[in-house]
């Protein structure tokens, strides 16, 4: 159980979506203090004497160690930058496949490594944002990389549990960002997203399901492969 009062945080891909909502709904949850990371920190909207934007682009290993050099009193990290492709698996130009594994897993992997020891020393948190595409492969290399994610927040649970950090993965379906622009489906507000996720975290939880999409899935992964896949593919068409 991590109460965010007065904690220090540090929240990757703060500068538009479910990251700015995290920032602010930290600041209205007391805590002491927001790194507000991205790529372009003028890009961050919101002002807050709390509010600490950060330069942070999750695939460059100088910009991740300089930010934890100047972040050096992060207790919780919120990987949530991301990017989504969706392109085949089998492509012979599998450059979106690399891009989303260097965004959307070597990305937080490099951020918690440079951050865990001052995560570890507070009993603080890592919370990744996955999706339930985590579980459902129907988004080609998005799923891959965000299935990735998941497999390494369960390791990364492993390992930092036992030296008391709470580790807590979140899986949803659509949320109302720029990256679902071009979706037209029922989508989740970013405010109903972080609520969930914070409560989640002062809970002491180890998942986050958003939606009925990953409750749903997420209680089908016991299914055989192809029982599972057929009940997706009829629940979505
Ligand atoms: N929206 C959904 O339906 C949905 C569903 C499930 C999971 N998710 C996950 O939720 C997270 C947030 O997504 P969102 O919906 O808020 O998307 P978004 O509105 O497209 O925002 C993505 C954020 O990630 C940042 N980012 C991208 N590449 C980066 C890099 N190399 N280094 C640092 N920051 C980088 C972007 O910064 P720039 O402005 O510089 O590009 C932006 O701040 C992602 O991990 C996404 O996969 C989203």
């Amino acid at each position: 159980m991590t109460s965010l009062t007065d904690q220090t945080v540090l929240v990757t891909g703060a500068n538009r979506g479910i990251g700015q909502e995290f920032v602010r709904q930290l600041l209205d949850r007391d805590a002491a203090k927001v790194y507000a990371a991205a790529r372009d920190p003028d890009a961050i909207a919101l002002t807050d004497p709390r509010m600490h934007p950060l330069q942070l682009d999750v695939t460059d290993a100088g910009s991740v160690t300089r930010a934890a050099e100047i972040a050096c009193d992060v207790g919780i990290v919120v990987n949530n930058a991301g990017i989504s492709l969706v392109s085949p698996i089998l492509d012979d130009d599998n450059s979106a496949l690399r891009q989303e594994l260097e965004v959307n897993f070597f990305g937080p992997l490099a951020v918690t490594t440079a951050f865990v020891d001052g995560v570890v020393e507070r009993l603080g948190a890592v919370v990744n944002i996955a999706s339930v595409m985590s579980w459902v492969a129907l988004g080609g290399s998005y799923s891959a990389s965000k299935a990735a994610l998941w497999s390494a927040t369960d390791s990364m649970r492993v390992e930092l549990a036992p030296r008391g950090v709470q580790v807590v993965g979140v899986y949803m379906g659509y949320v109302d960002t720029d990256m679902t622009a071009g979706v037209e489906a029922p989508k989740t507000s970013v405010e109903d997203v972080v609520r969930l996720v914070l409560d989640g975290v002062e809970s002491g939880v180890s998942e986050v399901l958003v939606d009925d999409a990953a409750r749903q899935v997420r209680a089908g992964l016991h299914l055989p492969v192809r029982e599972r896949y057929e009940a997706i593919v009829a629940a979505i068409s």
